[in-house]
Protein backbone atom coordinates (compact mmCIF):
# COMPACT_ATOMS: atom_id res chain seq x y z
CA UNK A 1 0.00 0.00 0.00
CA UNK A 2 1.52 3.32 -1.18
CA UNK A 3 -0.46 6.82 0.99
CA UNK A 4 -0.59 9.80 -1.50
CA UNK A 5 -1.39 13.46 -0.34
CA UNK A 6 -1.26 14.73 -4.09
CA UNK A 7 -3.02 13.70 -6.70
CA UNK A 8 -0.25 14.35 -9.16
CA UNK A 9 2.25 12.20 -7.14
CA UNK A 10 -0.05 9.43 -7.35
CA UNK A 11 -0.83 9.84 -10.91
CA UNK A 12 3.40 9.88 -11.61
CA UNK A 13 3.59 6.83 -9.65
CA UNK A 14 1.04 5.11 -11.99
CA UNK A 15 2.84 6.40 -14.93
CA UNK A 16 6.16 4.33 -13.60
CA UNK A 17 3.77 0.65 -13.55
CA UNK A 18 2.04 -0.57 -16.53
CA UNK A 19 -1.85 -0.94 -15.61
CA UNK A 20 -4.30 -2.05 -17.39
CA UNK A 21 -7.42 -1.39 -15.49
CA UNK A 22 -7.74 1.20 -11.98
CA UNK A 23 -11.04 0.73 -9.84
CA UNK A 24 -11.75 4.04 -7.82
CA UNK A 25 -13.35 3.99 -4.22
CA UNK A 26 -14.13 6.85 -2.72
CA UNK A 27 -14.64 7.61 0.56
CA UNK A 28 -14.90 10.17 3.42
CA UNK A 29 -13.05 7.33 6.22
CA UNK A 30 -13.68 6.06 9.41
CA UNK A 31 -13.71 2.74 7.35
CA UNK A 32 -15.88 -0.04 8.41
CA UNK A 33 -16.32 -3.23 6.77
CA UNK A 34 -18.82 -2.26 4.02
CA UNK A 35 -16.33 0.07 2.72
CA UNK A 36 -13.88 -2.96 2.89
CA UNK A 37 -16.10 -5.04 0.74
CA UNK A 38 -15.84 -2.18 -1.93
CA UNK A 39 -12.25 -2.28 -1.67
CA UNK A 40 -12.41 -6.20 -2.57
CA UNK A 41 -14.99 -5.98 -4.87
CA UNK A 42 -12.34 -3.27 -6.68
CA UNK A 43 -9.24 -5.42 -5.93
CA UNK A 44 -11.18 -8.35 -7.73
CA UNK A 45 -11.71 -6.21 -10.71
CA UNK A 46 -9.00 -3.89 -11.49
CA UNK A 47 -5.13 -4.67 -11.40
CA UNK A 48 -5.13 -1.34 -9.35
CA UNK A 49 -6.92 0.31 -7.05
CA UNK A 50 -7.50 3.79 -5.43
CA UNK A 51 -9.08 4.61 -2.16
CA UNK A 52 -9.40 8.13 -1.97
CA UNK A 53 -10.01 9.30 1.93
CA UNK A 54 -11.46 12.56 2.14
CA UNK A 55 -14.08 14.24 4.30
CA UNK A 56 -15.36 16.44 1.56
CA UNK A 57 -16.18 20.13 3.34
CA UNK A 58 -18.50 21.18 0.05
CA UNK A 59 -21.19 18.13 0.75
CA UNK A 60 -22.29 19.03 4.34
CA UNK A 61 -24.79 21.44 4.80
CA UNK A 62 -23.98 21.84 8.45
CA UNK A 63 -20.46 22.82 10.42
CA UNK A 64 -21.40 21.07 12.86
CA UNK A 65 -21.64 17.82 11.16
CA UNK A 66 -18.67 18.78 9.22
CA UNK A 67 -16.88 18.91 12.29
CA UNK A 68 -18.25 15.61 14.11
CA UNK A 69 -17.56 13.86 11.32
CA UNK A 70 -15.30 11.18 12.71
CA UNK A 71 -11.33 11.37 10.86
CA UNK A 72 -9.21 8.34 11.52
CA UNK A 73 -6.75 8.03 9.08
CA UNK A 74 -4.18 6.05 10.99
CA UNK A 75 -7.01 3.18 11.91
CA UNK A 76 -8.01 3.70 8.17
CA UNK A 77 -4.59 2.60 6.67
CA UNK A 78 -4.48 -0.52 8.83
CA UNK A 79 -7.61 -1.45 7.46
CA UNK A 80 -6.19 -1.05 4.08
CA UNK A 81 -2.63 -2.54 4.85
CA UNK A 82 -3.42 -6.15 4.26
CA UNK A 83 -4.55 -5.69 1.21
CA UNK A 84 -0.56 -5.06 0.00
CA UNK A 85 1.11 -3.59 -2.86
CA UNK A 86 -2.32 -2.56 -5.66
CA UNK A 87 -3.88 -0.43 -3.01
CA UNK A 88 -2.59 3.14 -3.92
CA UNK A 89 -4.12 5.77 -0.77
CA UNK A 90 -5.29 9.22 -1.66
CA UNK A 91 -5.53 11.17 1.68
CA UNK A 92 -5.46 14.92 0.49
CA UNK A 93 -5.31 18.20 2.17
CA UNK A 94 -8.34 20.39 1.21
CA UNK A 95 -5.84 22.41 -0.95
CA UNK A 96 -5.31 19.41 -3.35
CA UNK A 97 -8.64 19.30 -4.05
CA UNK A 98 -9.97 22.53 -3.76
CA UNK A 99 -6.91 24.55 -5.43
CA UNK A 100 -6.84 28.30 -4.83
CA UNK A 101 -8.80 29.75 -1.66
CA UNK A 102 -12.35 29.00 -2.39
CA UNK A 103 -14.09 25.59 -1.11
CA UNK A 104 -16.95 25.24 -3.11
CA UNK A 105 -18.73 23.28 -5.19
CA UNK A 106 -19.30 23.34 -9.00
CA UNK A 107 -23.05 23.34 -10.48
CA UNK A 108 -24.78 20.84 -11.70
CA UNK A 109 -28.58 20.33 -13.10
CA UNK A 110 -29.39 17.10 -11.52
CA UNK A 111 -33.41 18.04 -11.67
CA UNK A 112 -36.14 15.77 -9.70
CA UNK A 113 -33.53 13.83 -8.49
CA UNK A 114 -31.58 15.83 -6.44
CA UNK A 115 -34.77 17.96 -4.82
CA UNK A 116 -36.13 15.08 -2.97
CA UNK A 117 -35.13 13.06 0.44
CA UNK A 118 -31.88 13.77 0.92
CA UNK A 119 -31.38 16.86 -1.13
CA UNK A 120 -34.46 18.41 -0.14
CA UNK A 121 -33.11 18.26 3.66
CA UNK A 122 -29.66 18.76 2.95
CA UNK A 123 -28.87 22.34 0.84
CA UNK A 124 -25.88 21.83 -1.63
CA UNK A 125 -25.24 18.19 -0.52
CA UNK A 126 -25.45 16.51 -3.70
CA UNK A 127 -23.59 19.41 -5.39
CA UNK A 128 -20.98 19.29 -2.92
CA UNK A 129 -20.76 15.06 -3.81
CA UNK A 130 -20.97 15.39 -7.81
CA UNK A 131 -17.84 18.10 -7.53
CA UNK A 132 -15.30 15.80 -5.46
CA UNK A 133 -16.32 12.66 -7.53
CA UNK A 134 -16.34 14.65 -10.41
CA UNK A 135 -12.78 16.13 -9.48
CA UNK A 136 -11.70 12.46 -8.77
CA UNK A 137 -13.04 10.71 -11.46
CA UNK A 138 -11.33 13.28 -14.43
CA UNK A 139 -8.28 13.16 -11.64
CA UNK A 140 -7.51 9.77 -11.62
CA UNK A 141 -9.53 8.25 -15.03
CA UNK A 142 -10.40 4.98 -13.10
CA UNK A 143 -11.96 2.07 -15.71
CA UNK A 144 -14.15 1.66 -12.49
CA UNK A 145 -15.45 3.20 -9.41
CA UNK A 146 -17.19 1.48 -6.66
CA UNK A 147 -20.52 2.99 -4.82
CA UNK A 148 -22.71 1.34 -2.08
CA UNK A 149 -26.44 1.49 -2.04
CA UNK A 150 -26.72 2.45 1.32
CA UNK A 151 -26.43 6.16 -0.14
CA UNK A 152 -28.81 5.32 -3.03
CA UNK A 153 -29.39 8.45 -3.84
CA UNK A 154 -26.25 9.21 -4.21
CA UNK A 155 -25.59 6.85 -6.53
CA UNK A 156 -28.49 7.99 -8.81
CA UNK A 157 -26.87 11.08 -8.84
CA UNK A 158 -23.90 9.57 -10.05
CA UNK A 159 -25.13 7.51 -12.96
CA UNK A 160 -26.30 10.78 -13.86
CA UNK A 161 -22.92 13.22 -13.16
CA UNK A 162 -21.22 10.18 -15.33
CA UNK A 163 -23.90 10.06 -18.44
CA UNK A 164 -24.25 14.06 -18.36
CA UNK A 165 -20.65 14.78 -18.35
CA UNK A 166 -20.00 11.74 -20.82
CA UNK A 167 -17.29 10.71 -17.94
CA UNK A 168 -15.59 6.88 -19.66
CA UNK A 169 -15.84 4.93 -16.49
CA UNK A 170 -17.71 1.99 -15.08
CA UNK A 171 -20.29 2.70 -12.11
CA UNK A 172 -19.90 -0.10 -10.27
CA UNK A 173 -23.06 -0.83 -7.43
CA UNK A 174 -22.76 -2.70 -4.44
CA UNK A 175 -25.26 -3.98 -2.13
CA UNK A 176 -25.68 -2.61 1.48
CA UNK A 177 -23.53 -4.29 4.00
CA UNK A 178 -25.01 -4.48 7.46
CA UNK A 179 -24.40 -5.70 11.17
CA UNK A 180 -25.76 -8.47 12.27
CA UNK A 181 -28.65 -7.15 13.81
CA UNK A 182 -29.68 -5.35 10.74
CA UNK A 183 -27.79 -1.73 11.27
CA UNK A 184 -26.93 -0.80 7.54
CA UNK A 185 -23.09 -0.09 8.80
CA UNK A 186 -21.99 3.63 8.06
CA UNK A 187 -19.07 5.75 9.39
CA UNK A 188 -21.65 7.60 11.72
CA UNK A 189 -22.49 4.63 13.73
CA UNK A 190 -19.67 5.00 15.91
CA UNK A 191 -20.86 8.43 17.75
CA UNK A 192 -23.75 6.38 18.87
CA UNK A 193 -23.98 6.15 22.58
CA UNK A 194 -24.49 2.20 24.07
CA UNK A 195 -28.63 2.68 24.10
CA UNK A 196 -28.80 4.48 20.83
CA UNK A 197 -27.27 1.34 19.46
CA UNK A 198 -29.26 -0.97 21.12
CA UNK A 199 -32.53 1.34 19.86
CA UNK A 200 -30.97 1.55 16.17
CA UNK A 201 -31.94 -1.90 14.82
CA UNK A 202 -35.37 -0.62 14.71
CA UNK A 203 -34.64 1.52 11.31
CA UNK A 204 -34.33 -1.61 9.22
CA UNK A 205 -36.35 -3.64 11.41
CA UNK A 206 -39.58 -0.73 10.34
CA UNK A 207 -38.11 -1.18 6.49
CA UNK A 208 -38.67 -4.75 6.88
CA UNK A 209 -42.02 -4.49 8.39
CA UNK A 210 -43.29 -2.24 5.78
CA UNK A 211 -42.61 -4.57 3.06
CA UNK A 212 -44.53 -7.33 4.71
CA UNK A 213 -47.07 -4.77 5.42
CA UNK A 214 -47.34 -4.42 1.37
CA UNK A 215 -49.61 -7.30 0.55
CA UNK A 216 -51.99 -6.19 3.36
CA UNK A 217 -52.28 -2.91 2.76
CA UNK A 218 -52.21 0.73 0.58
CA UNK A 219 -48.74 2.54 0.37
CA UNK A 220 -50.35 5.74 2.20
CA UNK A 221 -51.51 3.10 5.44
CA UNK A 222 -47.74 1.96 5.44
CA UNK A 223 -46.55 5.42 5.61
CA UNK A 224 -49.13 5.99 8.76
CA UNK A 225 -47.62 2.59 10.41
CA UNK A 226 -44.26 4.18 9.60
CA UNK A 227 -44.58 7.39 11.29
CA UNK A 228 -46.08 6.15 14.09
CA UNK A 229 -44.06 3.26 14.91
CA UNK A 230 -41.22 6.33 15.35
CA UNK A 231 -43.90 8.76 17.46
CA UNK A 232 -43.98 5.62 19.59
CA UNK A 233 -39.97 6.26 20.10
CA UNK A 234 -39.68 9.28 20.86
CA UNK A 235 -35.79 8.23 21.18
CA UNK A 236 -36.09 8.73 17.14
CA UNK A 237 -36.76 11.69 15.39
CA UNK A 238 -38.42 10.42 11.77
CA UNK A 239 -36.98 12.76 9.10
CA UNK A 240 -38.90 11.13 6.49
CA UNK A 241 -40.08 7.67 5.21
CA UNK A 242 -40.40 7.19 1.08
CA UNK A 243 -41.88 4.61 -0.77
CA UNK A 244 -40.36 5.86 -4.26
CA UNK A 245 -39.75 4.65 -8.05
CA UNK A 246 -36.13 3.58 -8.02
CA UNK A 247 -35.17 4.92 -10.86
CA UNK A 248 -36.43 8.51 -10.76
CA UNK A 249 -36.81 8.75 -6.88
CA UNK A 250 -40.62 10.45 -6.90
CA UNK A 251 -42.72 9.43 -4.50
CA UNK A 252 -45.77 6.89 -5.64
CA UNK A 253 -49.13 6.24 -4.05
CA UNK A 254 -49.37 3.10 -5.83
CA UNK A 255 -46.82 0.25 -8.01
CA UNK A 256 -47.47 -0.07 -11.12
CA UNK A 257 -47.25 -3.40 -12.48
CA UNK A 258 -43.96 -3.05 -14.29
CA UNK A 259 -42.62 -0.77 -11.85
CA UNK A 260 -39.33 -1.26 -9.38
CA UNK A 261 -40.05 0.61 -5.72
CA UNK A 262 -37.55 1.56 -3.40
CA UNK A 263 -38.53 2.67 0.32
CA UNK A 264 -35.98 5.04 2.35
CA UNK A 265 -35.90 6.20 5.66
CA UNK A 266 -33.80 8.73 7.63
CA UNK A 267 -33.92 9.44 10.83
CA UNK A 268 -32.56 11.22 14.28
CA UNK A 269 -31.24 9.14 17.16
CA UNK A 270 -29.57 11.43 19.59
CA UNK A 271 -27.14 13.58 17.37
CA UNK A 272 -26.69 10.76 14.60
CA UNK A 273 -28.38 10.95 11.53
CA UNK A 274 -29.23 7.56 9.98
CA UNK A 275 -30.21 6.75 6.37
CA UNK A 276 -31.04 3.62 5.19
CA UNK A 277 -32.74 1.92 2.30
CA UNK A 278 -34.63 -1.39 0.92
CA UNK A 279 -35.78 -2.77 -2.39
CA UNK A 280 -39.41 -2.79 -1.84
P1 LIG B 1 -18.75 7.39 2.69
O1 LIG B 1 -19.95 7.65 3.51
O2 LIG B 1 -17.42 7.22 3.35
O3 LIG B 1 -19.03 6.12 1.81
C1 LIG B 1 -18.11 5.69 0.84
C2 LIG B 1 -18.78 4.62 -0.01
O4 LIG B 1 -19.08 3.49 0.82
C3 LIG B 1 -20.13 5.10 -0.59
O5 LIG B 1 -20.24 4.63 -1.93
C4 LIG B 1 -21.14 4.45 0.33
O6 LIG B 1 -22.41 4.23 -0.28
C5 LIG B 1 -20.44 3.14 0.63
N1 LIG B 1 -20.96 2.54 1.88
C6 LIG B 1 -21.04 3.11 3.10
N2 LIG B 1 -21.63 2.28 3.98
C7 LIG B 1 -21.94 1.16 3.29
C8 LIG B 1 -22.59 -0.08 3.64
N3 LIG B 1 -23.04 -0.31 4.88
N4 LIG B 1 -22.74 -1.00 2.68
C9 LIG B 1 -22.31 -0.76 1.41
N5 LIG B 1 -21.69 0.37 1.03
C10 LIG B 1 -21.52 1.33 1.95
O7 LIG B 1 -20.46 8.33 0.42
C11 LIG B 1 -19.48 8.99 0.71
O8 LIG B 1 -18.54 8.60 1.63
C12 LIG B 1 -19.18 10.33 0.07
O9 LIG B 1 -20.38 10.98 -0.23
C13 LIG B 1 -18.27 10.22 -1.20
C14 LIG B 1 -18.94 9.42 -2.31
C15 LIG B 1 -16.92 9.58 -0.82
C16 LIG B 1 -17.99 11.64 -1.73
O10 LIG B 1 -17.38 12.42 -0.77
Amino acid sequence: MKVFKEQFALNNYLKTKTVDSIGLVPTMGALHFGHLTLVEKAMNENNCVIVSIFVNPTQFDDISDLNAYPKTLEEDLQKLAPYGDKILVYAPDVRDVYPGTATSSNRYTFGLLETTMEGKKRAGHFQGVATIVHKLLAGFNPTRAYFGEKDYQQLCIIHQLVAQEQLPVTIVSCPIIREKDGLAMSSRNRRLNQKERSQAPLVYATLKKSIALKTSSSLEEINHIVTSTFEQNPAFKLDYFCIADARSLQPITTIKPDQTARAFIAVKLGDVRLIDNVNF
